[in-house]
């Protein structure tokens, strides 16, 4: 077992790796149902698969479950009112906790329902998919889509505990198991060569579910997280900004496959880092055999790393990232490298660079 504290004065909260830690799920939230109840948020397939591993591990600690459709849709004004309206109509009060039990569209969902009801109520994420399990459920961000963008609407609304289960795992799809992939590999390239060393060296095994391997990159993920959102919860030191390392490039890329299964948001994420690492590369800022390692290392374990055939170009990607919410004075601040595990912000990219950049790959 691990436990990693996100240290943030009177919201500090405590991180538990544990495998099978849903079987002892009574143990492990006997505090935050010793005043009030636990209301459980799914989505259909998560529940289908692990709902009944939770309720047997919540033993006599009642669970109240409400589900919603899986995939990315659900993170919609239709949703969140229906979550909303449901809490309410369970009597939902401040002392109770709402339970994210599903991937980072689950923690976004109910992180933002948990944070507006009743002007604010307790949450607690357990996370089943690798991609939420390594970055989503820590650090607090809750959000929907609408319309003008992703996560334009939503709270920094801190969990009070964060239960990580590798075993649920088991059941994850190989793809979505490799787009959360992506976000470890995010980690290593923000801050830790030796950790990007370890997964050139057990990428496969970990993708292959291996416990140990898991366990140690779910773990140093989280620990990284943990201190980056320490040092700027809410993203205005411009450390946490480092998280965003090949976002910019990545949800360009999401917006013109249309937030679909063509991309997933982890997939996005790899491209994303594949061209963010390239163009610092391009710029003279980060040594070209450093992206290369990147790249061959993405694609060795299959994600992708290759835009030629998603059918854009430059103009439109640079468009999409106008748009984007990062968007700051007509100017977009762009994570770039100065090799492997030495991420830093760079404020002062020219936009036709980009778009010159992005025509030569696309
Ligand atoms: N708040 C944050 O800090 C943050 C950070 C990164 C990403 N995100 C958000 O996270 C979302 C993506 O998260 P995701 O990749 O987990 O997507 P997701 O929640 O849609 O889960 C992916 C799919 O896997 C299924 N699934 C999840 N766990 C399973 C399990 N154990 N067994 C079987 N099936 C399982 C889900 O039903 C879903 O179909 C995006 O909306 C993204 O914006 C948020």
């Amino acid at each position: 077992m691990t436990r990693v504290i996100v240290a943030l004065g009177e919201r500090s909260y405590d991180v538990v790796i544990e495998e099978g830690a849903l079987d002892r799920a009574s143990a492990h939230l006997a505090p935050f149902a010793r005043d009030g109840r636990l209301i459980v948020v799914s989505d259909e397939t998560v529940w289908a698969t692990q709902g009944v591993r939770l309720t047997r591990g919540l033993g006599a600690i009642e669970a109240v479950p409400i589900l919603v459709a899986p995939g990315e849709a659900s993170k919609s004004w239709d949703t969140l009112a229906h979550v909303v309206d449901r809490l309410i109509a369970l009597g939902i009060e401040r002392r109770d906790h709402v339970v994210a039990f599903g991937g980072g569209v689950i923690g976004d969902l109910a992180g933002f329902a948990a944070s507006i009801v009743n002007r604010g109520c307790g949450f607690v994420q357990i996370p089943t998919s690798l991609l939420a399990q390594v970055d989503s459920s820590v650090g607090g961000k809750t959000a929907i889509n609408v319309p003008a963008g992703k996560n334009l609407v939503g709270a920094f609304h801190q969990p009070a505990f964060v239960l990580i289960d590798p075993n649920v795992l088991a059941t994850l799809d190989p793809r979505q198991l490799r787009a959360g992939y992506a976000e470890i590999v995010k980690y290593a390239l923000i801050q830790d060569a030796g950790f990007f060393a370890w997964l050139e060296e057990n990428g496969a095994s970990l993708l292959a579910r291996n416990p140990g391997a898991l366990h140690h990159a779910i773990a140093t993920s989280v620990a990284g997280k943990a201190r980056i959102v320490a040092e700027d919860e809410r993203e205005t030191a411009g450390k946490r900004a480092l998280l965003n390392l090949g976002h910019t490039f990545g949800h360009a890329l999401e917006a013109e496959t249309g937030f679909s299964d063509r991309l997933l948001h982890g997939e996005a994420v790899a491209a994303g880092i594949v061209l963010a690492f390239d163009f610092s590369a391009h710029k003279g800022l980060c040594p070209a055999g450093d992206a290369e390692r990147v790249r061959a290392h993405l694609a060795a374990v299959g994600l992708p790393t290759d835009i030629r055939d998603l059918g854009t170009g430059g103009r439109r990607l640079v468009g999409q990232m106008m748009h984007d919410k990062k968007k700051e004075g007509g100017r977009l601040p762009f994570i770039l490298a100065r090799g492997i595990g030495r991420a830093f912000l760079d404020r002062k990219v020219d936009l036709d660079e980009v778009e010159a950049f992005l025509d030569r790959r696309t």
